[in-house]
């Protein structure tokens, strides 16, 4: 058994994260984190889904464009309101989302459906704009060394950045969605602040990102560190602002999205079948399967239509 937990141990997480197998603790080691809450649960959750964008840019053999935007399509068939379709990153960086602007301008852009794309900067934003793009994302981290290894800056720098592009974004009238990295833990840095994530948060929401998406990178958060970490951010980002993004490696995000729920989150990225990961995150698993985060939230009475 232990050899099959090991298994999904990301190999670069350093001494800062114990392997599940063996992190058995003794009562003094362990604080009790309470999950209780007076609040119901929403009535209606927007689902965003990630595969095109989060699904594929993990693969490795390069999925053509036209079958990108045949899943886009099948996806906005499906129903789902918003699907982050690719990223304006460097192709040397990604070389799967290199055919961004293809699959923008093939796919079949259903009304009332948003189609996102992640953009790290003011030439990803020109990109995106240029191909047809009508929201984009800038992604962040709470974790230094991840915002060094995945877009080769600080998180200070980054923070610079985004406001070109958040400057550029208000003028022509795009919503800006941000995304913040490792908010339960780095594969580089290991356990992360609680108080670094809402500091993060903070800023991106002061700069104007209209929504801000909490990413367990590698997934190794589990319910009493979603309940911890979600505590501090809402002190400085109204919960409505939020949105839950949950890798799954350790069989944690549906657990983790039901506290995140219970803390009056209604907004949850997932990816169809679970695809997903990030390049520069070594270990992250995919994201929490849209389909089962669909069937938990009909079990509870949650409404997930538009
Ligand atoms: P850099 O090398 O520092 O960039 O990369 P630079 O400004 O020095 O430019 C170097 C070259 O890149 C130049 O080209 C630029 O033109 C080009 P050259 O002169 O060498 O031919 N370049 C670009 N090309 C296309 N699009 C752009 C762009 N910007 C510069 N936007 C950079 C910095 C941010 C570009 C790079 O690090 C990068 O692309 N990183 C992206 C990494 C990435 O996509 N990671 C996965 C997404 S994040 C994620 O999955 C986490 C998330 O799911 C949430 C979670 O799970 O936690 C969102
Ligand atoms: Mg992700």
């Amino acid at each position: 058994m232990a050899a099959v937990l090991m298994r999904f141990v990301p190999c670069s997480l350093g001494p800062a994260v114990v392997p599940r197998s063996l992190s058995f603790s003794s009562s003094a080691a362990v604080r009790a984190v309470s999950l209780s809450t007076t609040k119901p649960l929403p009535e209606r959750v927007k689902i965003v889904e990630v595969g095109p964008r989060d699904g594929l840019q993990n693969e490795k053999t390069i999925v053509p464009a036209e079958v990108k935007i045949r899943l886009i399509d099948m996806l906005s068939e499906a129903g789902l309101p918003v699907i982050e379709a690719t990223s304006f990153v460097s192709p040397k960086w990604v070389p799967q989302m290199a055919d961004q602007e293809e699959v923008m301008r093939g796919i079949q852009r259903k009304p009332g459906v948003n189609y996102p794309v992640l953009t790290p900067n003011l030439k990803g934003y020109r990109a995106a704009v240029t191909a047809g793009a009508k929201e984009v994302a800038i992604f962040g981290a709470a974790s230094e060394l991840f915002s060094k290894k995945n877009i080769n800056c600080s998180v200070e720098e980054s923070l610079q950045r985004f406001e070109e592009v958040m400057k550029a974004a208000k003028q022509e009238g795009i919503p800006v969605r941000g995304y913040i990295s490792c908010v339960l833990g780095c594969p580089y840095e290991g356990k992360v602040s609680p108080v670094k994530v809402a500091e993060v948060a903070k800023r991106l929401y002061s700069m104007g990102c209209y929504e801000i998406s909490l990413g367990d990178t590698i997934g190794v958060g589990t319910p009493g560190g979603m309940a911890e970490m979600l505590e501090a951010v809402k002190k400085e980002v109204p919960i409505h602002a939020l949105a839950v993004h949950c890798h799954d490696t350790y069989g944690q995000a549906l657990a983790n999205i039901l506290v995140a729920l219970q803390n009056g989150v209604s907004v949850v990225d997932s990816s169809v079948a679970g695809l997903g990961g990030c390049p520069y995150a070594q270990g992250a698993s995919g994201n929490v399967a849209t389909e089962d985060v669909i069937y938990m939230l009909n079990g509870l009475g949650i409404h997930t239509t538009l």
